[in-house]
């Protein structure tokens, strides 16, 4: 397999693969409607690489684009990381989360059926799981049915979609899928050209700290000090971005192997979990100094403690993560500090 389309490459966790892909002998193609990104991301990424990467503008939403695209593109797979994916955001937006992230990938994978692309990787969320009786996730989980916002709901139903196209009968060389479920990127590139840039006041908790850091806020609210956790503060498994492009890369190596029409999900994650003050502290020991903070009281949906069970991924792909807590906080800090306004 030689030719990806990557969509959303231009965003966070797309760009850092897009890298991985290109280092390990992969074509690549993206697309994006930089509804969250910057084309400025992907002339980092070709800085970095030293080639150019071919980009298609546009609007999964767009049916008729998209078979454009795949009309000229002879892909032999897709990696499809675009999507809205800001749980907050998807509770008082709902439609816009469903019509967004459901249209895409029924938009790609009408064209996959009619190019006869067989090969796809999914970006799924830990978030599909939602029992608070389990911390420690495996792949079965989810059997409920039930996540617990409409950002994981979105997740789950295209999952269901993925699942079922790949019993069906449509595709004409069959359908291979790897739905990767992330726990909590983190960090940036080594290079410190690429990173997480997000629009307006960051959700997540490592960018916040990185814009505390830089002075472009004040201080960092951790959300609740009371939970019945060591610390008192939430915890969660925090996985590097560039282990988590790999994961994409031997995802990838891993579908070409499997029968014409199988399906697996797979968690990507380190296994390990880590309180909202042990990742403060891992920042604080790159940064030579004390990060203001606050305890203020809990952010509604959080759930007090959940990371990855990684035994699949370890043996499906081969998967175990390379980088510690403290590779990912110098990461996200060295990525901050060159570039404190991100792409801009
Ligand atoms: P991101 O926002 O940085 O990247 C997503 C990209 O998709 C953006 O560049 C955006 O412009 C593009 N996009 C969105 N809708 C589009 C559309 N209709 N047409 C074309 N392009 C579109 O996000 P990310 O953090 O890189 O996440 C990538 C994927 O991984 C998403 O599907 C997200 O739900 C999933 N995920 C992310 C996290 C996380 O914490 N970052 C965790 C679990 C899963
Ligand atoms: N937190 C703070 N202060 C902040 C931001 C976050 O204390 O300013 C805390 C949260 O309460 C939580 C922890 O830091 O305990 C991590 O929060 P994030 O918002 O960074 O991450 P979430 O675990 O809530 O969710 C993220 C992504 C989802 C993804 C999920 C997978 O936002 O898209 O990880 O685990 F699906």
């Amino acid at each position: 397999m030689k030719k990806i389309l990557v969509t959303g490459g231009a965003g966070y966790i797309g760009s850092h693969t897009v890298v991985d892909l290109v280092l390990n002998g992969f074509q690549v193609h993206i697309c994006d409607n930089f509804n969250n990104s910057s084309p400025k991301a992907v002339h980092a990424v070709e800085k970095i690489l030293g080639v150019n990467i071919p980009l298609t503008k546009l609007d999964l939403k767009d049916k008729s684009a998209v078979g454009n695209m795949f009309e000229h593109g002879d892909f032999d797979g897709v990696i499809h990381f675009a999507g809205l994916k800001a749980v907050g955001e998807s509770t008082s937006k709902p439609l816009a989360y469903y019509e967004n992230n459901l249209l895409s990938t029924l938009n790609l994978l009408d064209a996959c059926k009619k190019y006869n692309v067989q090969n796809f990787v999914f970006s799924s969320s830990a978030t599909v799981y939602s029992d608070p009786a389990v911390v420690a996730y495996d792949e079965e989980t989810t059997k409920t049915g039930k996540a617990s916002s409409p950002y994981g709901t979105s997740k789950l139903e295209q999952e269901w979609i993925l699942e079922d196209c790949v019993n069906g009968a449509e595709f004409p060389a069959g359908l291979r899928v790897v739905s990767l479920r992330y726990f909590n990127p983190i960090g940036a590139h080594s290079s410190s050209m690429i990173g997480e840039d997000p629009r307006g006041i960051p959700n997540n908790l490592a960018p916040f700290i990185t814009q505390v850091m830089v002075g472009r806020r004040e201080f960092l609210s951790v959300f609740g000090g009371d939970y019945a956790t060591e610390d008192g503060t939430c915890i969660r498994d925090y996985i590097h971005v560039t282990d988590l492009a790999r994961g994409h890369r031997l995802a990838l190596e891993y579908i070409e192997k499997q029968p014409e029409n199988s399906m697996e999900y797979i968690n990507l994650g380190s296994g390990k979990g880590s309180s909202v003050l042990e990742v403060l502290h891992a920042f604080e020991a790159t940064y030579g100094k004390s990060i203001p903070y606050k305890i203020v009281s809990r952010r509604p949906g959080d759930l007090p403690e959940f990371y990855a069970k990684t035994e699949k991924a370890q043996r499906l792909l081969n998967f175990k993560t390379e980088y510690s807590l403290d590779d990912m906080a110098r990461d996200s800090w060295n990525w901050q500090k060159s570039n404190p306004n991100g792409f801009e």
